[in-house]
C-alpha cells in the first residue's frame, strides 16, 4: 500500500510538474522509485552493446563508478530527461562531467523515445577542468562501453547525436579496463 501510494504521489507530482516546467529534469537517483530499470524501446543498434547491455545499463554502471550509487536508472516519465550532475547531491566531479557519461545518459533518454539535454546544460555546474573528454576512471569489469560513447561532443556541435553514433559504430566496443582520456573524431565527408 505504501509503495502504491508513493507511485500515485509520484505520478501526480510528475503530472503537476509537467504542466509547469517546459522540461522536467528527472533525477536518476530518485529514491523510493520502482525497481524497474529503464529499457530502450527504439529499434536501433544503439540500444545494445556486444554484451546485450543498453546505454541505460552502461550509464548506471558508470554513474556508480563516479558517485558510488550504481542503482539502475528508472524509466523516464514521458516528456522528461535525465538531470545533469547536481552540486547539492555531491554529484559534480570529473567523472560525472565526462563526455562518455553525458553521451550514455543522453542515449539512455533517446532510446526510450524521450529527450536528452545538451552538453552545455549537462556541464552547467561543472568547472572547465572537470569537463573531461572520454572517461577518467576504470570501466567496471563485465561492462562493455560501445565505441560511439567516445564521440567528440564538443567537436560535433556540443551534443549527443544518434546519427553520428551510428556512423561511429553501434556494436563494436571499447571494452577497456583503463581510463581513456580522449574522444574519437569522425571524418565527415
Ligand atoms: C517508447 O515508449 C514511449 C514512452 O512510453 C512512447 O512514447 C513511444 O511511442 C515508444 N516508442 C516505441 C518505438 O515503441
Ligand atoms: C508524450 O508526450 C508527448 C509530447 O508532450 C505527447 O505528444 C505524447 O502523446 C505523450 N505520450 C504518452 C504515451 O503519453
Ligand atoms: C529536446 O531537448 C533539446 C535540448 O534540450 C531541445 O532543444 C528540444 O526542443 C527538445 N525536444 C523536444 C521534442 O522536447
Ligand atoms: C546547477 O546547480 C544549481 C544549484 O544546485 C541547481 O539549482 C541547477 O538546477 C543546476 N543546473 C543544472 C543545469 O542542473
Amino acid at each position: 500500500m505504501h509503495v502504491v501510494m508513493n507511485k500515485i504521489l509520484f505520478f501526480l507530482t510528475t503530472l503537476w510538474l509537467s504542466f509547469w516546467l517546459p522540461v522536467f529534469q528527472f533525477h536518476h537517483g530518485v529514491k523510493g522509485q520502482s525497481a524497474t530499470a529503464a529499457q530502450c524501446n527504439r529499434s536501433s543498434p544503439l540500444t545494445q552493446n556486444s554484451l546485450g547491455q543498453s546505454p541505460c545499463d552502461d550509464a548506471a554502471a558508470l554513474w556508480g563508478v563516479c558517485t558510488g550509487d550504481a542503482t539502475p536508472w528508472p524509466p523516464l516519465p514521458n516528456g522528461s530527461q535525465y538531470s545533469p550532475p547536481q552540486p547539492d547531491l555531491g554529484e559534480v566531479n570529473p567523472c560525472t562531467c565526462s563526455s562518455v557519461v553525458y553521451v550514455l545518459a543522453s542515449a539512455c533518454g533517446w532510446c526510450q523515445n524521450q529527450n536528452f539535454t545538451t552538453w552545455a546544460t549537462w556541464t552547467t555546474n561543472c568547472t572547465t577542468a572537470q569537463q573531461t573528454k572520454g572517461f577518467p576512471s576504470l570501466i567496471p569489469s563485465g561492462i562493455a562501453i560501445p565505441h560511439w560513447a567516445y564521440m567528440d561532443v564538443s567537436g560535433f556541435g556540443g551534443n549527443f547525436d544518434p546519427t553520428i553514433a551510428l556512423q561511429l559504430g553501434g556494436t563494436s566496443d571499447t571494452a577497456s579496463q583503463t581510463p581513456i582520456n580522449d574522444v574519437i573524431r569522425l571524418r565527415l565527408s
